[in-house]
């Protein structure tokens, strides 16, 4: 494994893949030199390249991992793809839909593993409740709902390059976090996003950018540095009507400036008969309402897991597992398959995200925009 880019999320790539223990982690690429040898040594990494070309060119990596900021997916994406790499990226998958489209048909083309991380489709209680919803254990579904909210960008003083058009795309929040919120809610209820009505807001129109870095990596606290008040044009907020396929609505919001809430991902699906409901700060658990008797709470317990849901609990119940694990299972569907070695086209496991799935993600944020720049009109999602 090589990895380009090791800010906020790089090393959780590098952590998860260790965990695996069958794969060899080769080298960091970083924007200079410098910067990754510092970062190949911070994670115990040998090798270590001045840009992502380098990396490509050693020989001894087969799957590349691309945690760079949203506009270098794309350029890395497809470099590695030429070179005939695996490639996991990070999301969203592309700047835009068009893009994604053209990374999907490189990969399909040159007969490579490609994977995008929705990582929250990785936690046992997520996998539980898609496979119970599958089987009808709520009836069919009628409506899908939920939020992700943070408060990292709450003041005018928190900046990321994710606020500025022409490196995290159009869309900020959305393309952020929505594209997790989106994927998740059609991973788990089995039905796709056909129409959007989006209603998006900047709530901070300026913020004090860091002059000398001109960014600062998520979650992090403002410093005593210099700073330079620009203008937002990105949301930082948006609600969104949603239509899925067989009739059943849904709705959802999502916000970086909402306080109190750090990673607060919630979906729930209400059946015909019952409703299921995960939050991923009270990951381990799944909420599952009824109408006549007493409402359940699940708690994540390998013996209390659907059989197919089972083997992403390591854990005995009341061990808590979290984001982390998560993300390893991710990794463990996704190099399982790549170890296997058979052809890249045949059926994944379930939590395994395809770029098929990165690109239909960017359809439904880039739909979410044009709906709402219309006045917030229902739009039809086109993939
Ligand atoms: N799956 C998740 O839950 C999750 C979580 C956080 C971020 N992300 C995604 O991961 C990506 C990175 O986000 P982040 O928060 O880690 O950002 P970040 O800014 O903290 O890290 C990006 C890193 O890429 C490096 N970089 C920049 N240009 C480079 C180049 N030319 N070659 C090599 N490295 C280069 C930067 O120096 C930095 O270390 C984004 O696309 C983001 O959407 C996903």
């Amino acid at each position: 494994m090589g990895l380009v880019g090791a800010g906020f999320v790089g090393p959780h790539h590098v952590d998860a893949v260790r965990r695996l223990g069958f794969v060899d982690i080769v080298a960091v690429a970083g924007s200079s030199a410098k910067s990754a040898r510092a970062k190949a040594d911070a994670l115990h990494v040998e090798h270590a390249y001045g840009s992502y070309q380098e990396l490509l060119d050693d020989p001894r990596i087969e799957v590349i991992h691309n945690a760079t900021p949203n506009y270098l997916h794309y350029e890395v994406n497809a470099a590695a793809i030429a070179k005939g790499k695996h490639v996991v990226s990070d999301k969203p998958l592309a700047m835009t839909a068009a893009e994604a489209k053209s990374l999907l048909d490189q990969a399909r083309k040159a007969g490579i593993v490609h994977a995008v991380t929705f990582n929250y489709r990785g936690n046992p209680i997520v996998q539980h409740a898609r496979i119970a919803i599958a089987r009808g254990d709520i009836g069919k579904p009628r409506f899908v709902h939920g939020y992700y909210l943070q408060d990292w960008l709450i003041k005018d003083t928190d900046y990321s390059w994710r606020l500025e058009p022409d490196k995290g795309g159009a869309s900020s929040a959305l393309g952020d976090i929505g594209s997790h919120w989106c994927d998740l809610a059609q991973h788990v209820s089995g039905l796709r996003i056909t129409h959007v009505l989006g209603d998006i807001t900047t709530s901070l129109p300026k913020r004090k950018r860091p002059k000398a870095k001109g960014s600062r990596e998520a979650f992090a606290a403002a410093g005593a540095e210099e700073t330079e008040t620009v203008d937002i044009t990105v949301e930082d907020l948006a609600s969104v009507l949603i239509r899925f396929e067989g009739g059943a609505k849904g709705a959802f919001s999502v916000g970086q400036v909402c306080a109190g809430h750090k990673n607060d991902v919630q979906l729930e699906v209400c059946g015909a008969t019952a409703s299921m409901k995960w939050r991923q700060e009270e990951q381990n658990e799944l909420w599952i309402g009824h109408r006549d008797h007493a409402n359940q709470i699940l708690a994540k317990d390998p013996s209390l897991l659907d059989a197919g849901a089972r083997g992403y609990a390591h854990l005995p119940g009341g061990h808590q597992e979290a984001w982390a694990d998560a993300f390893c299972n991710l990794m463990r569907d996704i190099y399982g398959f790549i170890a296997e070695g058979k052809p890249a086209d045949r059926p994944k496991p379930p939590a395994f995200a395809t770029f098929e799935d990165g690109y239909r993600a960017n359809c439904i944020v880039e739909t979410i925009l044009k709906s709402a720049q219309a006045g917030s009109v229902w739009t039809e999602v086109k993939y």
